[in-house]
């Protein structure tokens, strides 16, 4: 299995050095709407119509869990991709991508908004599934400028959907149905960009909340928040490590689900998803399933079980839980999913014990990108510390480390100037 660092990730990293993203030094809020104000004016000729900012999400636990209709645990995080809109004459859309130094110029016509294989077909997919709806946009100037780190599954792409969706259709003086928007995303990403993705993303981009995670069932989309304790940190450590091999990957562990879900539904009727079989149908049908999709079957159902386990330790205050069920997860996403990677396990490995650690597993869709620690606070400075050099002695890559905390979902942040009071 070769390794290979994703292709922005250079980029980003020097951005993140200029604006001080980089683990707790964050840019207050009001200075990064007058960037974003500044570099648009300087870019279109005037400032933005109003600018808007849509979170990456960090999953507490609930892995590979969300396209067969389980339960998921995401955290919206305070790392978002930023957006400045102003409405044009014309039915024309054009989007620079201040990450990718890129621009990109499109009609809103159905026929006229095409696939390119780069990061516009993120933007342009929204556009293009709005369309699909019967949503008429309105021709705009668009400036995007994302904090999300790229490649390291903290959901940079559906930080981008979610805020630009958001933009047009606010601009468009569309009401706004965040569940409506987070499909319209999705839609995005499975038809227009080609990946089949579920919807924890997007959800936990529009639905995330300061201080909570969001218990999320992926079937109804009923949702509730999780309160999160204000003295444990969300230390977010990227192996910066982004096998080649998880796109194609997700989209086979996918489609096995799916097959074992189709073999287990003709032994049983009534099941619809994996969640409607119980661990003893799933011992006593085994052998209709074949090794492999047995085990991808077995994942799913332990883990929509955890998340469930987990969201109520949070909510009782049984924090001891939690380690057991983290480290459950991540075994099960190694051995039965098979979508860790020596990287994860390492960085997994060097967490566990270590003190003030209260759980630790690999986050997202795998093979590369980052851990989720759940550290208390008083520990939390230490910790970092001692991963980081923990990880580089190891894999001789020096990890980077965020701390979190959950943030607001997508929004609004600021209009024009002139409308300001
Ligand atoms: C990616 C996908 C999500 C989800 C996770 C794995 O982040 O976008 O929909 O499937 O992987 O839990």
């Amino acid at each position: 299995m070769g390794t290979k660092l994703h292709r922005g990730l250079a980029r980003l990293r020097y951005h993140q050095v200029l604006f001080g993203y980089r683990g707790t030094r964050r840019t207050p809020f009001m200075d990064k709407v007058e960037h974003l104000r500044a570099k648009f004016a300087a870019r279109f000729g005037a400032g933005p119509a109003a600018v808007y900012r849509a979170p990456g999400r960090v999953n507490l636990i609930g892995e590979h869990t969300d396209y067969t209709g389980g339960f998921v645990l995401p955290v919206a995080i305070d790392l978002s991709c930023w957006v400045g809109i102003a409405s044009r004459d014309d039915s024309n859309l054009v989007i620079y991508s201040e990450n990718i130094g890129d621009s990109v110029e499109a009609n809103f016509g159905p026929r006229s908004v095409r696939r390119s294989g780069n990061w516009s077909d993120y933007p342009l997919g929204v556009a293009w599934a709005a369309e699909k709806a019967g949503i008429r946009l309105r021709g705009a100037n668009v400036y995007i400028q994302s904090e999300v780190p790229i490649g390291a599954g903290l959901s940079s792409s559906a930080a981008l959907e979610v805020a630009v969706g958001y933009a047009y259709l606010d601009q468009a003086g569309l009401a706004i149905e965040r569940s409506k928007l987070a499909l319209l995303c999705q839609r995005a990403e499975n038809e227009f960009v080609g990946a089949r993705c579920g919807i924890m993303d997007q959800f936990a981009a529009c639905y995330g909340r300061a201080g909570h995670a969001l218990l999320l069932d992926c079937r109804s989309l009923e949702h509730r928040l999780v309160p999160l304790p204000a003295d444990v940190q969300l230390v977010i450590c990227d192996t910066i490590v982004k096998h080649e091999l998880g796109a194609s990957e997700y989209n086979v562990r996918r489609a096995e689900c799916e097959e074992g879900t189709r073999r287990l539904a003709e032994a049983l009727p009534g099941v619809r998803t994996l969640r409607d079989v119980t661990p003893a149908q799933l011992e006593k049908h085994r052998d209709l399933l074949g090794n492999t999709i047995y085990k991808r079957c077995r994942h799913v159902l332990t883990e929509n079980d955890r998340v469930q386990k987990a969201a109520a330790a949070f909510e009782s205050g049984r924090l001891g839980d939690l380690g057991q069920l983290m480290a459950d997860s991540h075994r099960s996403l190694r051995d039965d999913f098979e979508v860790s990677c020596k990287e994860l396990d390492v960085m997994v490995e060097l967490a566990s014990g270590q003190p003030g650690v209260l759980g630790s597993r690999m986050t997202g869709g795998g093979f590369g990108g980052c851990t989720i620690n759940l550290v208390n606070a008083a520990n939390s400075a230490e910790f970092q510390h001692s991963i980081a050099e923990r990880y580089s002695a190891a894999m001789g890559l020096r990890p980077n480390i965020y701390v979190c905390e959950a943030a607001e979902g997508v929004e609004r942040v600021a209009n024009a100037r002139s409308e300001e009071p």
